[in-house]
């Protein structure tokens, strides 16, 4: 029988120089980012593309995110603004990717964008993920590391437990320290928030030196990964819940009793960094409904109360 398992790279050179010779051989490898871990390709290599929709089970339409090693590598990429430069010197590196312009000689494979003349972008913070980028010296096309729909992997095992035997290898960094994934900024246009995530809001703003606008939930979806249902355990949430019910897990908020606590402290950025893992943890144990302490609407909780209502929602 062929050994279909996948590989598990040490955190040191010889697993970084492993990971970037598989991925210059167009293989997949899941890496730790600071949000989650990514499942990396290499962007040029349509059929190292393709295979991350294929293992994914990603549906064709939804386009992916391309990490760079630098901010001149992404200058190469998509056509750069005044705009962009001053947040990329704010916020890059870091949880926040910035959707641009492509350019016509970037040499990305086409279905990266999935069709769209835009591009998205990111410079991750993550020691490792810089390690393996300027390793590897390319575009690294990288999705959430996991089965499309389901809750996104915040360490290796989250990453194998939807993906062994689909990817090569994944390189263990440990758990991802911001627990979502990057906010997502659009720049072809006027300044748009399309995905809350580990940059807040208010961040942004500042940045921008004006409010940010949000995307209209109305509107065409331009983010097109943000459908309703996503981030989806197996079982079914109860959010906002005031009280506990009878056989319920309870997933606490603050100095309350309950099962497993997203922040004792109520500090909304530790409670962002344990969410997937703790959804994971509580999904394992077999939970029918997972009832949820209502998180602040403010800061991190903004990216919090979006991925418990996509993975509340009705699938
Ligand atoms: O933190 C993150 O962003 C993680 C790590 C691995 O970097 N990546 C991640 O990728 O969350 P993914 O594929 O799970 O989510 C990417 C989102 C999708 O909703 C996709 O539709 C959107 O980015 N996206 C990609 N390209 C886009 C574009 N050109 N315009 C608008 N949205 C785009
Ligand atoms: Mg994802």
């Amino acid at each position: 029988m062929p050994d279909t398992s996948t590989l598990r790279l040490p955190a040191d050179d010889a697993g970084i120089a492993r990971a970037a010779d598989l991925l210059r051989a167009g293989e997949l490898v899941a890496f730790p980012t600071e949000t989650v871990y990514g499942l990396g390709a290499d962007a040029r290599i349509d059929a190292a593309v393709a295979a991350i929709y294929e293992a994914k089970g990603r549906p064709s339409f939804n386009p992916l995110i391309v990490h760079v090693p630098s901010i001149e590598h992404a200058k190469q990429l998509v056509h750069w603004s005044g705009t962009a430069e001053n947040i990329a010197q704010a916020l890059w590196p870091g949880p926040l990717t910035l959707v641009l312009p492509l350019r016509e000689d970037a040499g990305i494979a086409d279905r990266v964008t999935a069709g769209l003349s835009t591009l998205a972008v990111r410079l991750p913070a993550a020691p490792l993920a810089r390690r393996l980028l300027t390793e590897f010296g390319g575009p690294l096309a990288g999705p959430s590391a996991n089965r499309s729909g389901l809750i996104s992997p915040t360490t290796a095992d989250h990453v194998l437990g939807t993906l062994d035997g689909r990817i090569s290898a994944v390189l263990d960094g440990g758990p991802c320290p911001v627990g979502v994934e990057s906010t997502i900024l659009g720049l072809a246009g006027r300044p748009t928030l399309l995905r809350p995530g580990g940059i807040s809001a208010e961040q942004l703003s500042e940045a921008l030196g004006h409010p940010v606008m949000r995307r209209q939930e109305r509107e065409a979806i331009s983010a097109p990964g943000q459908t309703a249902s996503h981030y989806a355990p197996r079982a079914r949430l109860r959010l906002n819940a005031a009280d506990w019910r009878e056989g319920e897990a309870r997933l606490g908020f603050g100095d309350i009793d309950c099962d497993l606590n997203l922040s004792v402290a109520g500090d909304l950025d530790e409670a962002a960094s344990n969410l997937f893992a703790h959804l994971h943890t509580l999904d394992a144990e077999g939970a029918e409904v997972i009832a949820v302490a209502p998180i602040p609407h403010v800061g991190a909780g903004v990216a919090i109360n979006d991925r418990l209502s996509r993975a509340a929602a009705p699938r």
